[in-house]
């Protein structure tokens, strides 16, 4: 009941945000670490959407060895027809199908009547399930659909086949509450909800990916959709390493459990910021340089004493060897003398605070110090 199923994105949902494509090759490789990370479902593309997505999603399927592969497709006979034929060389698939539901899209993009929509849903969903026991369907633009729509959508869904539910917050404007709502209400009023897993799927606009996330897991979702770093459309989707960081280390108030092996988190994101060549901001929750980095003298006196005094988890724990000292201007004696121990030079007092007063003079004029400007300061 309470293992939640990590479904990642990386591959679909992040590769179409720009600047993140990737080749085949890269894709391949990051399948793997994907599948090394311990994720249960890997979307792996968009087979209709380019030769080369086709291509990737079918190597993909007939190297990856644990993790069921998804491939994504619209209502369309033509999208679920070569989301199947890409999917077929895997040993577990499964065909995601989406249609939007909010009346915005409805009307806007899709330029359909809410029966239409229904029908529409019935129909692909039974033509996926001619392929695949496994069919998921996403009621885009979900987070934005009237209460009774998004029922009936459901239904419709559940009614022609579909085992897992997702409802997207697709251009992040959910809050946590009202996100988490909308799982309560499926579950009270849909009649046929037991048959189906719900998802969560949510976007970062406003930052909230994955709050928005972990509301749904409380709510009664057990699938989550992420991407490594939360890469994704415009402000990203929620980041994996972020969730199973916050479901390890809350464990008593989120209490669930996955798949990943944590210690791998580390290699799976510089893994994706080497193919994509987008680097992750520093001060990134997990995975960011100065996640497990201290420079203050208050900090690091407390972590030289007691590491859980500063930290939550441990570095370890995401596969990095040990956090970091960093010296800098705000640092105080005590991580100043360790870090010179560590150098191999180990000082009286006099010539300790004789050599404390150069550097933090130095670090008052430069931003990074060295091992080798340190080295230079006791010469
Ligand atoms: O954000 C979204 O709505 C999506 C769907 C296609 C699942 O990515
Ligand atoms: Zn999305």
């Amino acid at each position: 009941m309470d293992r939640v199923i990590i479904f990642d994105t990386t591959l679909r949902d992040g590769e179409q945000s720009p600047g993140c494509s990737m080749n085949h090759e890269e894709k391949l490789r990051m399948a793997a670490m994907l599948d090394e990370l311990g994720v249960d479902v890997i979307e792996a593309g968009f087979p209709i959407a380019s030769p080369g997505d086709f291509h990737s999603v079918q190597e993909i399927a007939k190297t990856v060895k644990n993790a069921t592969i998804a491939g994504l497709c619209r209502a369309k006979k033509g999208d679920i027809q070569s989301a199947a034929d890409a999917l077929a060389p895997a040993k577990s698939r499964r065909i995601h199908t989406f249609l939007s539901t909010s009346p915005l899209h409805m009307k806007h993009k899709l330029n359909m009547e809410p029966g239409a929509v229904l029908e529409a849903i019935a129909e692909s969903v039974a033509f996926a399930r001619q392929f695949t026991d496994d069919v998921e369907w996403s009621a885009e633009d979900g987070s934005r659909t009237e209460d009774d729509f998004l029922c009936r959508a459901v239904e419709t869904a559940i009614a022609a086949g579909a085992n897992t539910i997702n409802i997207p917050d697709t251009v992040g404007y959910a809050l946590p509450e009202d996100y988490a709502r909308r799982f309560r209400m499926l579950k009270e009023r849909v009649p046929n909800i037991d048959k189906a897993i719900l998802s969560v799927h949510c976007h970062n606009d406003l930052g909230l990916a994955v709050a928005n996330s972990l509301a749904g897991l409380l709510a009664g979702a057990r699938q989550v959709e992420c991407t490594i770093n939360g890469i994704g459309e415009r402000a990203g989707n929620a980041a994996m390493e972020e969730i199973v960081m916050a479901i390890r280390t809350r464990n008593a108030d989120l209490p669930f459990t996955t798949n990943i092996d944590t210690t791998k988190i580390t290699k799976a994101s510089q893994t994706l910021s080497a193919i994509t060549g987008f680097t992750v901001q520093p001060n990134k929750a997990i995975v960011g340089a100065n996640a497990f980095a201290h420079e203050s003298g208050i900090h690091q006196d407390g972590m030289l004493k007691n590491a859980q005094t500063y930290e939550i988890m441990t570095p370890e724990s995401v596969g990095l060897e040990r956090s970091a000292l960093v010296l800098g201007k705000h640092s105080g004696r005590h991580a100043f003398r360790k870090k010179l121990e560590d150098l191999g030079h180990t000082l009286g007092e006099n010539a300790l605070e004789d050599a404390f007063l150069r550097f933090k003079k130095l670090a008052d004029e430069k931003k990074n110090i060295s091992d080798d400007d340190l080295l230079r300061l006791v010469s």
